[in-house]
């Protein structure tokens, strides 16, 4: 196995700890959300991803599939995660051939850059409808999965639940909507609602056994919202802003997937994990 697949993965975790548990991501093809798939099958779990592109989701599900012998990763093209019955038949599939859905990652999204002048109303319509609609949709077609798996490991409250927890949910949201950010105002309110959105769910799934919290990463190295949201040219200045001094890696929210879905996380619950070097703290950090 090529070493440089294990780079998105620290040492801390044992290496079979989802071991028997399936994880279900939108968006699973693209940069960030493929590097904390890979985290979960290198750590034992089987997977299902999904995206809009056929040949790109199949074959980052056969890449994916390459980081632990024997796993199992379904990629499942054509689905636009505004279409809840794509989805729904999605995520059936998934617990039919694997056998459950105990993790899911709402991570398909959509951006660009452009001024309030420059928005149509359907690319407004748009964006809220791939991050806010889309991120429902998901987690419409996945509850009852979830909670058949969070109820497995349900105690009497008095107690932590039994190690090797299921029902857990991440939003793969942003920081760009706690302040006012630029050429943001569209994906700003889509991510102010997908937040809001798992902090309900939060509330009403968690006596049911499940939690539902956000990673909100920041700007990270060599993906596709760095290279559609950044210009080149003022790289640098911009990432001299993080206080890190540096733009994030996709291992660093891998890791954060790991933590917040593995026992380590289980009474975190409707909580936003900002993994962004400290940049949203920064008096004027924009995207540069
Ligand atoms: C203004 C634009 C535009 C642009 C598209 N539109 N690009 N308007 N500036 N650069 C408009 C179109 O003209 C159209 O409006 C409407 O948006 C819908 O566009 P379509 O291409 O027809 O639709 P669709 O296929 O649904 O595209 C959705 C999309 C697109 C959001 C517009 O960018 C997309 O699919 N992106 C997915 C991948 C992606 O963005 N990944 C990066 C996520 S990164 P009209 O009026 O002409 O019909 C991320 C990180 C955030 O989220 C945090 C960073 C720190």
């Amino acid at each position: 196995m090529p070493l440089e697949k294990y780079q998105y993965l620290s040492n801390v975790w044992r290496d079979d700890i989802f071991k028997n548990k399936v994880v279900f991501c939108t968006g699973g093809a693209g940069t960030i959300c493929s590097a904390q798939v890979r985290a979960m099958v290198h750590l034992g779990a089987d997977a299902c991803i999904i995206g809009r592109n056929v040949e790109k989701t199949e074959n980052m599900a056969k890449d994916i599939a390459t980081a632990r012998k024997g796993a199992k990763v379904i990629g499942i093209g054509a689905v636009d995660v505004r279409k809840p019955e794509l989805l729904q038949e999605a995520a059936n599939r998934c617990a039919k051939e694997l056998g459950s859905i105990d993790f899911v990652i709402a991570g398909a999204a959509g951006n660009f850059l452009a001024t309030i002048e420059q928005i149509s109303p359907n690319a407004m319509k748009s964006v809220i409808d791939i991050d806010v609609l889309g991120s429902y949709n998901t987690v419409k077609a996945t509850l009852p999965y979830l909670q058949e798996s969070a109820a497995k490991h349900r105690t009497d409250g008095k107690t932590e639940p039994a190690n090797g927890t299921g029902g857990r949910i991440i939003f793969v949201s942003a920081t760009l909507h706690y302040a006012g950010t630029p050429l943001q105002s569209h994906v700003s309110v889509a991510k102010a609602g997908v937040d809001a959105m798992a902090m309900s769910i939060a509330i009403e799934q968690g006596p049911k056994g499940l939690t539902s919290n956000i990673i909100a990463p920041g700007p990270i190295a060599d993906t596709e919202g760095i290279d559609r949201l950044s210009k080149k040219e003022t790289r640098e200045r911009s990432y001299k802003a993080v206080p890190a001094g540096r733009y994030g890696t996709v291992k660093e929210i891998a890791d954060a997937t790991v933590y917040l879905f593995s026992d380590s996380g289980n009474f975190v619950n409707g909580e936003t994990l900002v993994v962004d070097g400290g940049a949203w703290h920064t008096a004027g950090f924009a995207n540069g």
